[in-house]
């Protein structure tokens, strides 16, 4: 495949905390343009503080960063229009409402108010949130906000897509809400990078599939190549043996405590 083709090049990069926690120790991967490629692993693995240097949310200790061939230490900005994001951490403005959070987001990009407007009516339907688009967010609910938050997102109609566990702590209508726009949006041309550990969410949705563990990444490939390269018969096993972490620990919990509740007090 040419480079050209790669419209994310990751190499060594890593990540060291202060305090000294090595929670990211030399990834190297190519993300094609137009490719859902997803970041499985066990909680801790990394997979977080991977993409938020990516989106330079989290500063790098080392390696490099390329994203449609712009460095992400010299041309940061050119790099902010093509992507979009949507993280674990989500800060809302509790006082604004679903429409004029999505509206700022839209000056913001210097986005034509007539497309701003076009592009508010489009994903407030895409992610169901069209009732209470006037509501303020405090009273928004943990699915409200993580389907808010897949909308702000896309705004500005990015060309590349960063999630981090994008249905971490939703129903399973939301769930499947959420992957089929992503299927969509993929299918569209926008290249997806995700995180999850959920297994079925992964073979579900992804064309290429790393999986991550203590900072590195365990094995990567297709889900047919990673099937045959570990002579496995699902990817659950493949999980099994190339992080020793046991699956079942990692199941979907529909009664998990929500995860934005604490925000909301
Ligand atoms: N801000 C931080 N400061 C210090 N250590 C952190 C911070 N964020 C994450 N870590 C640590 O880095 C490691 C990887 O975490 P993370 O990237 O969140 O993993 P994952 O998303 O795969 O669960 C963990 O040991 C975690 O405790
Ligand atoms: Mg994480």
């Amino acid at each position: 495949m040419s480079q050209e083709n790669q419209i994310i090049q990751v190499r060594n990069l890593a990540k060291t905390y202060p305090g000294g926690t090595e929670a990211v120790r030399g990834v190297s991967f190519d993300v094609r343009e137009g490719e859902f490629f997803g970041f499985l692993g066990p909680n801790g693995a990394g997979k977080s503080t991977t993409i938020n240097m990516m989106v330079n949310l989290v500063k790098k200790t080392s390696g490099t960063i390329k994203i449609d061939g712009f460095d992400l230490d010299s041309h940061a900005s050119e790099i902010y229009s093509r992507i979009g994001f949507a993280m674990q951490e989500i800060g809302l403005d509790e006082t604004a409402t679903a429409r004029e959070m999505l509206e700022l987001h839209g000056r913001l990009y210097h986005m034509p108010k007539a497309k701003i407007q076009d592009q508010i009516a489009k994903l407030l339907k895409l992610v169901e949130l069209e009732k209470v688009a006037d509501r303020y967010a405090s009273t928004y609910s943990g699915g409200m906000r993580r389907r808010f938050d897949l909308a702000l997102s896309l705004i500005h109609e990015p060309r590349i897509l960063f999630l981090d566990e994008p249905t971490q702590g939703l129903d399973p209508h939301a769930r499947q809400l959420i992957w089929n726009h992503l299927r969509e949006l993929n299918k569209a041309g926008m290249t997806v990078f995700l995180t999850t550990h959920f297994m079925d969410e992964a073979e579900t949705l992804c064309e290429r599939i790393a999986i991550m563990d203590k900072g590195q990444i365990v094995t990567m490939g297709t889900p047919a190549e990673l099937l045959e390269k570990h002579e496995a018969k699902n990817l659950e096993e493949i999980f099994l043996k190339t992080t020793g972490s046991n699956l079942a620990d990692e199941e979907v919990n529909l009664n998990a405590p929500d995860p934005y509740a604490r925000r909301r007090g």
